[in-house]
């Protein structure tokens, strides 16, 4: 059973994901005597960065959904073998940008492969492992990708290139993934200023510290990691 905390990020590109992770990972690491590991999806570990490659690349237009959505799975069953259960087993806070919900949202209702076969998928590459927490940082795609452009940098990933209705679809998958799992997945309203952002995710994150890490007066995990009903 895992001792640590396991928190994901997830929504529509450009919804600022990143940004907040790397804002409550220095939360926590100046107030927590734990350590605090950020990491990402797809990569965060060699293997997966190299598949990371090969899933984002402009130039792998062919790549069949099929073959996308186990891609993604297999670097994160090498993520969660490598690094994410290690770490929580060390009772480490994991902040992760993305996990299993995002394929949820892009690989099953994105692209209209059975929910029933991603989760399942999934399940079998994470050994059935889900958040105590996820934030869903919800923003109109339209305004997300206005945002992922304006950073600049490389050009659009193969992602972020699909068309318009594609990122809607996703974005609603997301939404209905929150309103079944209440209990775990928050909805941050992500058009507002960064700083009341995070605001809202520290305090809430800090409830979820109080509840869950004995050193705080709280039970500890009850769960085994996320693994209560609904999820996975
Ligand atoms: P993202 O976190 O947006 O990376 P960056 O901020 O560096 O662009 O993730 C890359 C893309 O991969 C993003 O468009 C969402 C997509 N994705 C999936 O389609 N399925 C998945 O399971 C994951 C983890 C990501």
């Amino acid at each position: 059973m895992a001792n640590g905390l396991f928190i994901t990020f997830e929504g529509p590109d450009g919804a600022g994901k990143t940004t907040q992770l790397r804002r409550l990972a220095s939360f926590l690491t100046s107030r927590l005597k734990r350590p605090v590991v950020t990491t990402r999806e797809p990569g965060g570990t060699r293997i997966g960065d190299a598949v990371r490659a090969i899933l984002l690349d402009p130039a792998h237009a062919e790549l069949c959904r099929e073959a996308e959505m186990l891609l993604y799975a297999a670097s994160r069953a090498q993520h969660v073998a490598e690094r994410i259960r290690p770490a929580l087993a060390a009772g480490a806070v994991v902040l992760c940008d993305r996990y299993v919900d995002a394929s949820l949202a892009y690989q099953a209702y994105g692209l209209g492969i059975d929910p029933a076969v991603v989760v399942a998928v999934n399940r079998f590459a994470t050994g059935g492992l889900l958040p105590h927490r996820t934030y869903l940082l919800d923003i109109d795609p339209s305004e997300g990708l206005r945002r992922v452009r304006a950073r600049g940098g490389p050009g659009a990933d193969r992602i972020e290139q699909k068309a318009l209705a594609y990122h809607q679809r996703v974005r609603e998958a997301f939404l209905r993934l929150a309103a079944d799992d209440p209990q775990r997945i928050r909805v941050i309203d992500a058009s507002r200023p960064e700083e009341e952002i995070a605001r809202e995710i520290a305090a809430d994150c800090w409830a979820l510290c109080q509840r869950l890490l004995p050193e705080m007066g709280g039970a500890g995990d009850e769960t085994g990691c996320g693994c209560g009903p609904g999820q996975g």
